[in-house]
């Protein structure tokens, strides 16, 4: 089956055939419920729950955990994309909808909201730092994850820490975005280096790009 991930003309993290290829992975492993860490603008949320609905009509989950611009206490602690210091865009025509029409700040929860406003009643949005929030969700039912979130060694550690503690043992899918030399950050490759050789886990390289975990 041929993938078409869709823009909907906001930002993505997974420009190009990435976006095709993360949606491989999830037909690969046919989840039912799925976390992202890290939704940004939505546009992965959106095509994630784009499939979920055509695999699994309305009985699916999606959650999705992102900063949403706030309670970021240490900016040190955060490795951002350029693409995130500032909502600035190079089509000078989504510059001038999003800036000055429609006045819309593509990365808060509100905006998210209504872009993936089809699907609300399968959907949960958290606002909030996933060092703290993780913790204090039920992670039991998630079947696949998309790690996206925060690029520091300590929260990339800190995430792995909580979601392995939940998903141990259980076949669950931790699909790591930053690990591989197409899209590498120091820091990312590191803590799930460290972390895979603490608990003993292999790591499947995905397109030089994913680092997929099976618990
Ligand atoms: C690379 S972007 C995610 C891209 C998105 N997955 C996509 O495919 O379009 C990283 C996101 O992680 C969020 N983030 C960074 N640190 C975080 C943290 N500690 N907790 C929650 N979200 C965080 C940022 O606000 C940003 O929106």
């Amino acid at each position: 089956m041929q993938f078409k991930y869709k823009s909907y003309w906001r930002k993505s993290g997974l420009k190009g055939k990435w976006g095709n290829i993360f949606l491989e992975r999830l037909s690969y492993h046919n989840p039912r419920n799925v976390l992202e860490i890290g939704v940004f603008c939505g546009v992965t949320a959106k095509n994630t729950c784009d499939f979920l609905y055509k695999s699994n009509g309305d009985n699916f989950s999606f959650t999705g955990i992102d900063l949403f611009g706030i309670g970021q206490k240490d900016k040190r602690d955060e490795i951002k994309p350029n693409f995130l210091k500032d909502q600035k865009f190079s089509n000078p025509l989504k510059n001038i909808y999003y800036n000055y029409i429609i006045k819309e700040d593509l990365n808060s929860i509100e905006s998210v909201q209504k872009l993936l406003q089809e699907y609300s009643q399968n959907i949960k949005l958290i606002a909030g730092d996933t060092n703290k929030v993780l913790k204090e969700i039920d992670l039991q039912k998630i079947d696949f994850v998309f790690l996206d979130g925060g690029h520091s060694y300590e929260t990339v550690t800190n995430d792995l820490s909580t979601l392995y503690e939940n998903m141990k043992y259980q076949k669950k899918v931790i699909l790591c975005d930053d690990y591989g030399k197409e899209s590498y950050i120091s820091e990312v490759e590191k803590a799930i280096n460290d972390f895979a050789k603490k608990n003993n886990l292999k790591l499947n390289l995905i397109e030089n790009r994913f680092a997929e975990i099976i618990t």
